[in-house]
């Protein structure tokens, strides 16, 4: 029975090492050096080479690296089970990235940096409050929610299908879309990436916000139409935005966001799993797919979240 990690450009070494110090018994094949296919049962994988999951006739279950298993879920052999890692750290992060965007925007700390790098004096004003939507009222969500309430915003949030919070009004569907926008300040993305989330952020879901309003986007990439980003912004309909994920990554040095004034860009770090927890949530699953028992953090492929 063996184990495999399937993360290219990432170590595997690092996991493989913590994962045998919390069972030295533990028969872990790192990819592409996979010796014993037909052993494995089980694979940690992020951005697997396509087709690879095939190779593998044991295999059980699989667990994704992050909290997101888009380019997972269509490549998972029928029959295999499918978890994904929510860590305590990933919360935590992106609850403290969403509210370092919004300061950084309220006190308008990159003008503040570009006046330091002219030698420039020059108190600014800043905005205090609003009105904060997230979108996407999962557990990375519900952290940022929890983070956000009690330091003077207003909460409201978007999901699929109706979920009910404290301190938060909330909405659902499609049908429920505009009323969610029509009075934000800033807009929080942490959808997963699903075929009605694909393209959801384009001309006409701008159009639908009430004010001006500041995105953070640290869902998936292909939920933004980049171009459509670019006309909301010179259209004035957003104020700025925060992106941590695109379309294409790396983002291509050719992009327009690099170089745009109301754009900050993040590489995809806005949180991160900690390879500590990893290997803890990884093992736990491990053992309960040898024991039979219940998995941590399955996911629904038909939801594909
Ligand atoms: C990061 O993007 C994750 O899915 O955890």
């Amino acid at each position: 029975m063996s184990l495999a990690i399937i993360m290219p450009g990432r170590n595997g070494e690092g996991l493989a090492e913590r994962l045998k110090a919390l069972d030295g018994g533990l028969d872990i094949q790192i990819w592409p050096d996979i010796e014993r296919p037909e052993a494995v049962e089980f694979a940690l994988c992020w951005q697997p080479p396509q087709g690879v999951l095939g190779d593998f006739p044991a295999l059980k279950v699989v667990q994704s690296l992050g909290a997101g298993v888009d380019g997972l879920t269509e490549a998972i052999p029928l029959g295999v089970t499918l978890c994904r890692t929510v860590s305590p750290s990933l919360k935590t992060d992106m609850r403290d990235y969403v509210l370092l965007a919004i300061l950084a925007e309220q006190r308008q700390w990159d003008a503040m940096a570009a006046d330091q790098a002219q030698g420039h004096w020059q108190p600014r004003h800043y905005r205090r409050g609003g009105v904060v939507g997230i979108m996407g009222l999962g557990e990375l969500g519900q952290a940022v929610a929890a983070g956000l309430a009690g330091l003077g915003f207003q909460l409201k949030g978007w999901s699929r299908t109706l979920k009910r919070l404290p301190a938060m009004e909330t909405f659902h569907g499609p049908e429920q879309l505009e009323d969610f926008l029509a009075d934000l300040d800033y807009l929080i993305c942490l959808l997963p990436l699903t075929d009605q989330t694909r393209g959801l952020m384009d001309s006409g879901f701008f159009a639908k916000l009430g004010k001006p309003c500041y995105l953070i986007q640290a869902g998936r990439g292909p939920q933004l139409v980049e171009a459509d980003l670019r006309s909301a912004l010179d259209q004035g309909l957003l104020r700025g935005a925060c992106l941590d994920v695109f379309d294409v990554e790396p983002l291509p040095p050719s992009s327009p966001l690099w170089q745009h004034p109301r754009v900050r860009i993040t590489p995809h770090c806005a949180s991160v799993t900690s390879g500590k927890e990893l290997a803890k949530a990884v093992y736990h699953n491990y053992l309960a797919m040898c024991q039979g028992l219940a998995l941590d953090q399955v996911v629904d492929p038909e939801q594909g979240y």
